[in-house]
């Protein structure tokens, strides 16, 4: 059996290996080898649209679908301003980045990648690419190749037949074929796993999850994005009791994302004069990820804790974090500093000089892992990665303290000073935001919690 899918052997080539690798799938379909997805094994034609599943049965899965980013993996705003501006862009001045630039549809919009209609045209022309990860493709899954998920080594077989974790019913347009294979994490993780042309884990959510707690007790990808209630599962078809609805809400629902860790500080004197020390010690919990947090884009999400004390007057001072003295921790502590100087050779700027690197208030935690290019700055650009950093994030159930030595200051006023620690989550680092035009929604800034204590400031 094949290892799992590769960059470089598989898409770094000219057309010739296109060339090959289409005559390859056109053979695995004659002969019915099982084979991963590759650019031109199946045809747009064999495949459903998601409006044939969804309008007149799976009414309830198609409009849960239609409001998850499964159905704009392709088409919204921020995937399509990285993949145009910055992927192919990067592909057309530096050409062996065109291989792995091919293959971010193979994830976004599988369709697209599998008819071979590559590069797809752009979401306003309306073309089949715009279904993005559709019912087809995941009804047609029926294993990965190799052990390991990563990089869409989903085996796909489209056909009458659709795979799913049922075979009782019975459906006028398809077969119904039962399958465990959709109920693994495994079948996530062929998507949700990324590595990139130079070997870097660039995505590991399912890697995450498998060596965390929630691996342990058998609770899945499935049990928190796809939570199952009593349902028809088709308009004329019986209900059950344990149909999973197909919500995939993550990093784009913001109700996913409040609580997701939980923070408490609190003082080690509850009395200080002015010129006193006072140490606060915040405890951030993670209580709701089955994965680290942040997960998945992890070159583009930042997660941060921002801690300040209010006077009894209303006077507002900004506690910056202890360092800890770890390596790599600077990645860790928000600075006035410069990075993601490689988005210039894609944009066609010359000596770009990056822009901000965090854009929250200097000294607040980050929880993040950094991504690094060959010349070690910064980078957004997971498929230009070259080494990971320090990785700061709050895994599943992990418990992380900071603490805050703080000065009172001798202009304090006396009486309650309320110390508040704030965790804010933000899809898109603002500053690339800006310089990309990422609309602003991409930038929206969750407030994950929040706890407040405090301590009395004596005259
Ligand atoms: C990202 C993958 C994915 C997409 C996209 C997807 N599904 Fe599913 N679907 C699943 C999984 C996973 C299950 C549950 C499998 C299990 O529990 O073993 C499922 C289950 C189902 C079931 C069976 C429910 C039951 O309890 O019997 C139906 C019907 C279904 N999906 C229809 C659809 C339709 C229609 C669409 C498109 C509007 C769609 N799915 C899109 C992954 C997907
Ligand atoms: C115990 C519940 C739980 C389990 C199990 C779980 N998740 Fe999540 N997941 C969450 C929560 C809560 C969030 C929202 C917070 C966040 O963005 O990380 C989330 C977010 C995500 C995100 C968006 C992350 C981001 O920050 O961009 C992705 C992608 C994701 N999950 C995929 C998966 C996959 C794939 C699996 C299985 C390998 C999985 N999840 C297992 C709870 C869970
Ligand atoms: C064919 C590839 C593919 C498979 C298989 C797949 N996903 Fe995804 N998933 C994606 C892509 C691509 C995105 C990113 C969408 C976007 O552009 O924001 C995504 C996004 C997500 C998100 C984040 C949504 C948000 O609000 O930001 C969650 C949660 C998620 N997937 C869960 C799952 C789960 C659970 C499974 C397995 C049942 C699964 N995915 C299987 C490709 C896939
Ligand atoms: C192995 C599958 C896979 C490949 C290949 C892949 N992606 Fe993704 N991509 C995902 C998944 C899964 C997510 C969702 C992660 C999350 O929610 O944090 C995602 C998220 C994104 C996002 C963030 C979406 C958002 O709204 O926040 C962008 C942008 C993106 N991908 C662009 C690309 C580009 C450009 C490429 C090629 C260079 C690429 N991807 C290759 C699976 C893939």
């Amino acid at each position: 059996m094949k290892k799992g899918r590769e960059y470089p052997a598989r898409f770094c080539g000219g057309l010739t290996l296109v060339a090959v690798l289409a005559a390859i799938g056109l053979l695995a379909g004659t002969v019915g080898l099982r084979a991963e997805p590759e650019m031109g094994s199946h045809g747009y034609d064999e495949f459903d649209k998601p409006e044939y599943c969804g309008t007149s049965c799976h009414t309830d899965f198609f409009r849960q679908w239609q409001q998850a980013m499964m159905s704009q993996a392709y088409t919204h705003h921020w995937d399509e301003i990285e993949y145009f501006d910055l992927a192919v862009a990067h592909a057309e001045k530096v050409p062996s980045m065109k291989g792995p630039v091919d293959g971010c549809n193979g994830c976004h919009t599988p369709l697209a990648f599998m008819a071979g209609d590559v590069t797809p045209p752009r979401p306003e022309e309306g073309s089949r690419a715009n279904e993005s990860v559709s019912c087809e493709v995941c009804h047609t899954a029926v294993g990965i190749s190799g052990d390991e998920p990563f990089n869409f080594n989903f085996i796909s077989e489209p056909g009458r037949n659709k795979y799913g974790p049922r075979s009782t019913g019975k459906s006028p347009a398809h077969e119904m074929v039962k399958s465990e294979f959709l109920g693994t994490t495994e079948f996530c993780g062929a998507c949700h796993n990324e590595k990139n042309p130079v070997g870097i884990w660039v995505k590991s959510t399912q890697q995450e999850w498998k060596a965390g707690p929630y691996a342990e007790d058998d609770t899945r990808c499935q049990d928190c994005h796809m939570t199952s209630a009593p349902m028809r599962t088709a308009s004329m078809g019986a209900e059950h009791a344990d149909a999973r609805l197909h919500l995939f809400h993550g990093a784009h629902d913001p109700g996913k994302v409040r609580g997701t860790v939980e923070v408490r500080i609190h003082p080690d004197l509850k009395e200080a004069e002015p010129g006193d020390r006072v140490v606060f010690t915040a405890a951030v919990f993670n209580q709701k990820t089955g994965h680290k947090f942040p997960t998945g884009s992890v070159e583009d999400r930042i997660v941060w804790m921002h801690v300040e004390a209010t006077d009894a007057a209303g006077k507002v001072y900004h506690l910056p974090v202890d360092p800890k003295g770890f390596e790599g921790e600077e990645y860790t502590i928000a600075a006035d500093v410069l990075a993601y100087q490689d988005m210039g050779v894609p944009l066609g700027i010359a000596n770009f000089a990056g822009v901000q690197r965090d854009g929250v208030p200097v000294g607040d935690r980050i929880f993040r892992m950094p991504y690094f290019d060959a010349e070690g700055r910064m980078t957004i650009m997971q498929w230009n990665t070259a080494s990971l950093g320090v990785d700061y994030r709050v895994g599943p159930r992990e418990t992380k303290l900071e603490t805050y030595t703080f000065d009172v200051p001798d202009d304090a006023a006396p009486g309650p000073m309320v110390v508040k620690a704030q965790v804010n989550y933000q899809r898109l680092v603002q500053p690339v935001a800006e310089l990309l035009n990422v609309p602003a929604e991409e930038t929206e800034i969750i407030a994950v919690n929040d706890h407040s204590t405090v301590i009395e400031v004596l005259p």
